[in-house]
């Protein structure tokens, strides 16, 4: 994309908040809302039932206008514009980044190669919805004639976060009769423990790959082969409707031994982190049913359209990517904690994580330069409550200074009033607790809470389908927008190869003979001496 490849660092805005950053930390949170009797309301912004507070964050009305004016001297605009037309976005593999388009319903405002992924995945989209109904309905049946009665889904990174994610957060939405297991770690105590549980007579076996190369979800899958093999005793599993492949690279698939008729495929511009709305989300439609998919997907369209039509003033996924740079090159704050106070969240931190820091990770700007700032944060989560029993501490009382969203739903169908009411109040005490902080002279310094601590506050009326789509689709335009501001490419991710090659290159060349370095040499000898013969449980349980 040419005129793209703008520094931020030339930008005036982001000289003016060198200077303001001078004197932010003088700001004293509690006095400016003091000052402004209507900062809540004003720094307060509602999406179909959410609710962003971000009055609670360390910056006054100067900075916040400085901020908007950095979204706007950048190229912002003309990257939103290309990603929603399907234009290469991703410089480096030249390609486009479409899984927003995955969100639309027709394909008839689409033109070009961009027209052609969303007409590809609408077709998908029946497959989906045709595959989930028969399971739902019983009518999916294994090779002993038995309906499927568990799903394990075997995919790691975002072909396995994001419907983990969507099934976690929509337990109460799933199928009474159906259960759905993930597996995506290769570490073999996962998959072998769990063949153990499960009847391989109503078993389907979910294998999500974009690649179908990675050495993880291949080694799981052919364990789970051969659990078939040597508990029904079926020659070649893969080939039936215990098997189902999604991959945006249906010849490996085929060559693995999925039928196409049981392989649902999705493009190739669609970036893995970004994957859940293509047919990588075939396990949630399994799971809640495709209408509730679908609900998913409006949720996220509701998202593209406030991104792509809210003035920056008043747009979410813009004030919190603004929200972070000011954090995060201003206020040398390089982490950003995610805490949903909301147990099946829990994985909305891990989801995050590759979302924000496989996207933004960055050190080399759009024109191959190495950058001179700040990119990607360090981002890391955990729910609350539990969180306020392990790292709070740090929070409130530590060195560093981290930025926190706080994230709830005000109603929640699986709690009570009892419970919700203390989980909420937590919420919104913790946040107060880090903004006023405690000077209490009569207190001993370590009794001192400094304050001045920022956080948003993101308020789900009820965490649905529709909901949960939205709020994932916020946080990608936020990583989106971060990365336009910083000149990275956030849709590749060449620093996976690296690691991917070292781990190949020791499994081939086998742990001893050819380690790479000497530390890794006495590891692999180390490893070598202590390993004892392959008595570990295997897939054959007699
Ligand atoms: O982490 C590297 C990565 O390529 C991710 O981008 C991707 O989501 C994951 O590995 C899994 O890749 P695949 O879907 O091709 O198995």
């Amino acid at each position: 994309m040419s005129g793209f490849n703008t520094s931020p660092t030339e930008l005036p805005a982001w000289k003016r908040l060198e200077d303001l950053s001078n004197t932010a930390r003088e700001l004293w949170l509690p006095d400016l809302f003091e000052q402004n009797p209507h900062r809540a309301r004003q720094m307060s912004v509602q999406l179909n039932g959410l609710l962003l507070d971000y009055s609670k964050n360390l910056l006054d009305e100067t900075v916040l206008t400085t901020l908007m004016s950095l979204a706007e001297e950048s190229p912002l605009n003309n990257h939103r514009r290309a990603l929603f037309a399907g234009e290469v976005v991703n410089g480096t593999e030249e390609q486009p980044a479409c899984h927003p388009l995955l969100r639309l319903s027709s394909a008839t405002q689409v033109k070009g190669r961009a027209g052609e992924v969303v007409r590809d995945n609408l077709q998908s989209r029946q497959k989906m919805s045709t595959i989930s109904e028969q399971i739902r309905a019983g009518e999916w049946l294994g090779c002993t004639g038995k309906p499927i009665r568990s799903i394990v889904h075997i995919g790691i990174g975002g072909s396995t976060l994001g419907p983990q994610l969507c099934c976690e957060a929509l337990r109460g939405y799933i199928h009474p009769q159906l259960q759905f297991f993930f597996i995506a770690n290769v570490d073999g105590a996962e998959i072998l423990s769990l063949l153990k549980t499960i009847n391989p007579e109503e078993t389907l076996i979910i294998v999500a790959s974009k690649t179908f190369t990675t050495q993880e979800t291949l080694l799981n899958a052919r364990s789970a082969i051969s659990w078939f093999q040597s508990q029904l005793g079926v020659a070649q599993p893969e080939s039936t409707p215990h098997f189902i492949g999604i991959t945006a690279n249906t010849e490996n698939a085929r060559h693995f031994g999925i039928v196409p008729e049981r392989t649902l495929s999705f493009d190739q511009s669609i970036g893995g982190r970004f994957s859940l709305w293509s047919s990588i989300g075939l396990t949630v439609a399994i799971a809640i049913g495709y209408e509730n998919f679908e609900q998913l997907l409006n949720g996220a369209h509701a998202a593209d359209e406030h991104f792509l039509n809210a003035p920056y003033e008043r747009n979410i996924p813009v004030i919190l990517a603004l929200l972070g740079i000011w954090y995060n090159n201003f206020l040398a704050m390089d982490t950003h904690a995610v805490l949903p106070y909301c147990q099946r969240l829990a994985s909305l931190p891990d989801y995050l994580q590759q979302l924000d820091m496989e996207s933004n990770g960055k050190s080399v700007s759009r024109s191959g330069e190495p950058v001179s700032y700040p990119t990607g944060p360090i981002l890391w989560g955990q729910t609350g409550t539990n969180g306020q029993h392990a790292f709070f501490q740090l929070l409130h009382q530590g060195t560093h200074l981290v930025p926190v969203d706080f994230i709830g739903a005000v109603n929640d169908p699986l709690s009570n009033r009892d419970h919700h009411e203390v989980l909420l109040n937590n919420m919104l005490a913790q946040a107060a607790a880090l903004m006023t902080g405690r000077h209490d002279q009569e207190l001993p310094p370590y009794r001192q809470y400094p304050g001045n601590r920022p956080s948003n506050t993101l308020l789900m009326d009820e965490l649905t389908p529709f909901s949960l789509g939205q709020l994932i689709a916020i946080y990608e335009h936020k990583v989106f927008v971060q990365g336009s501001i910083w000149n990275i490419n956030s849709f590749d991710q060449w620093g996976v190869e690296f690691g991917k090659d070292m781990a190949n290159a020791l499994q081939q060349t086998g742990r001893i003979d050819r380690a790479m370095d000497g530390s890794t040499r006495l590891l692999t000898d180390y490893i070598e001496t202590l390993t004892e013969p392959d008595q570990g449980s295997d897939s054959r349980t007699d």
